[in-house]
C-alpha cells in the first residue's frame, strides 16, 4: 500500500475519499472529529500543490434530501482548513468535472455526498467511471468507510492512474495491525454492545489472540443465559445463544478468561426513567433487566485491565446515554486511561464514552472506525486497502 508521501502531487487533481460521515442535527455538526482527523491528509495535498476534490457519503440517504447534505461539513472545513471549500452540488457529471478542470493547485472542492446515487453501493462500474474520469490521484483517507465495496472504495480505485492511502488511513491500519501481529502480553478484550451478532467475528478472531475477555453490555445476557443463569427480563438474542455457546467453550478450551457479569444495574423497564438498583449477585430474577455492569464486574475489569499490556475495546457496557447506567462504560474510560498499555478503541459509542470521560487523549489509538476497525482485526483487511494493493475484491 503506497503513502500519499510517495506521490508527486503538484498539480495533479486528485480525488480523495473521506469518512466525512459526522452526527448533524437541525443542521449543526454535533461532532467533527472525523473532519479534524482528515485535516494532515488534505493540508499535505494541498502544500504539494495539488487540486484536491474531497468526497464523502453521509448517513445512509434513500434519495437526495438537504438534510443529508455535505454543505455544512464545507462549512466546517473552510473554517479548519482557512480557506475556501468551494462546494459542488453533485459527485460527478460536466459541473464537476469543469470545476475540477478549472482548478488552481493548491484549491480545494467538497462534492456532495457520493450516496445521493444508488449505483455507490452498488459498486456500479459505470458510476466508477464517472466518479473517476476527471481525476489522476486517487487518494484513500476513509478507514472508517472501507470496509464498504463500493464505487467510491474499490470499483473506481482502479480507473486512476496512481492510489495512495492518506494519514488517517495509514495510522489505523498500523495501529491495529499492532493487535494482530505480536501484541505484548497479557492482551485483554472489553466488548460490550447491544447484539452478539456484530460481534461474533471479532471474539472468534480475539479468541485466538487474547488473554482474556470480559463481555459487558445487552450481548452479556444472551452469553449468561447460553452459560445457564436467569437473566430475567434482559434482552436476549434467542437465535444466537448457541454461538454464545461456541464462544464459551473455545475460550475454555483455549485458556482464554471470558469474564461475564457478576452483578448488575437493573431496572423494570428500558426507559431512562425506570427506578434503577443494584442487584448483588449474577441471576437476575424475572421482571427485572439488565441496564448496566454491577460495581463487582465493574472491579473485576478494572483490575483484569490493570494487569495488561495491551487493550482492545468495542462497545458500552450498558445504556450509558442514561447517567443511572453510565458508571459501568465510564469505568472502563477511566482504567483504559489510566493504563500503562498500548490501549486501541473503536466504535461510536466506545468514542463517545472517552469524551464524555474527558480521556481521549489518554488513548493509544481512538480509531475513527467502528464497523471498519472490527472487520479488520477479524479478516486482516478491508475491500478499500486491497484496493490500494491493487487487488479488488467484490461484496
Ligand atoms: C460509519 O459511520 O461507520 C462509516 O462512515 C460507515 O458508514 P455506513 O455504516 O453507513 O456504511
Amino acid at each position: 500500500m503506497k503513502s500519499i508521501r510517495d506521490l508527486n502531487l503538484e498539480d495533479r487533481a486528485v480525488f480523495m475519499r473521506l469518512d466525512l460521515n459526522v452526527p448533524i442535527k437541525d443542521g449543526k455538526i454535533k461532532s467533527d472529529a472525523r473532519i479534524r482527523a482528515a485535516l494532515p491528509t488534505i493540508k499535505h495535498a494541498l502544500e504539494q500543490g495539488a487540486k484536491v476534490a474531497l468526497a464523502s457519503h453521509l448517513g445512509r440517504p434513500k434519495k437526495k434530501s438537504k438534510e443529508d447534505s455535505l454543505e455544512p461539513v464545507g462549512v466546517r472545513l473552510s473554517e479548519l482548513l482557512d480557506q475556501e471549500v468551494t462546494f459542488a452540488d453533485d459527485c460527478i457529471g460536466d459541473g464537476v468535472k469543469k470545476l475540477v478542470r478549472d482548478m488552481r493547485p493548491g484549491k480545494v472542492v467538497l462534492l456532495e455526498n457520493l450516496r445521493f446515487h444508488a449505483a455507490e453501493e452498488k459498486n456500479d462500474p459505470g458510476f466508477a467511471k464517472e466518479l473517476a474520469a476527471p481525476y489522476s490521484v486517487y487518494i484513500n483517507d476513509a478507514f472508517g468507510s472501507s470496509h464498504r465495496a463500493h464505487a467510491s472504495i474499490v470499483g473506481m480505485v482502479k480507473l486512476i492512474e496512481e492510489r495512495a492511502a492518506g494519514f488517517l488511513m495509514e495510522a489505523e491500519v498500523k495501529a491495529l495491525s499492532r493487535l494482530l501481529e505480536a501484541p505484548a502480553k497479557p492482551f485483554v478484550a472489553v466488548i460490550g454492545g447491544a447484539k452478539v451478532a456484530d460481534k461474533v467475528g471479532v471474539l472468534n478472531a480475539l479468541l485466538t489472540r487474547v488473554d482474556a475477555i470480559c463481555i459487558g453490555g445487552a450481548m452479556a445476557y444472551t452469553f449468561m443465559k447460553a452459560r445457564g443463569d436467569d437473566v430475567g427480563a434482559s434482552k436476549v438474542e434467542a437465535d444466537k445463544a448457541y454461538v454464545a455457546k461456541e464462544i464459551l467453550e473455545r475460550a475454555a478450551s483455549r485458556n482464554v478468561a471470558l469474564l461475564l457479569p457478576e452483578d448488575h444495574v437493573v431496572g423494570d423497564r428500558f426507559d431512562e426513567n425506570t427506578k434503577v438498583a443494584t442487584l448483588g449477585q449474577k441471576n437476575i430474577p424475572a421482571g427485572k433487566l439488565g441496564l448496566d455492569i454491577g460495581p463487582k464486574t465493574r472491579d473485576q475489569f478494572v483490575a483484569r485491565l490493570a494487569t495488561a499490556r495491551t487493550v482492545f475495546w468495542n462497545g458500552p457496557m450498558g445504556v450509558f446515554e442514561w447517567k443511572s447506567c453510565a458508571a459501568g462504560t465510564m469505568g472502563i474510560a477511566r482504567a483504559l486511561a489510566e493504563s500503562s498499555a498500548f490501549t486501541v478503541v473503536g466504535g461510536g459509542d466506545s468514542v463517545a464514552a472517552l469524551e464524555a470521560a474527558g480521556v481521549v487523549d489518554k488513548i493509544g489509538h481512538v480509531s475513527t472506525g467502528g464497523g471498519a476497525s472490527l472487520e479488520l482485526l477479524e479478516l486482516g483487511t478491508l475491500p478499500g486497502i486491497e484496493a490500494l494493493r491493487g487487488r479488488f475484491a467484490e461484496k
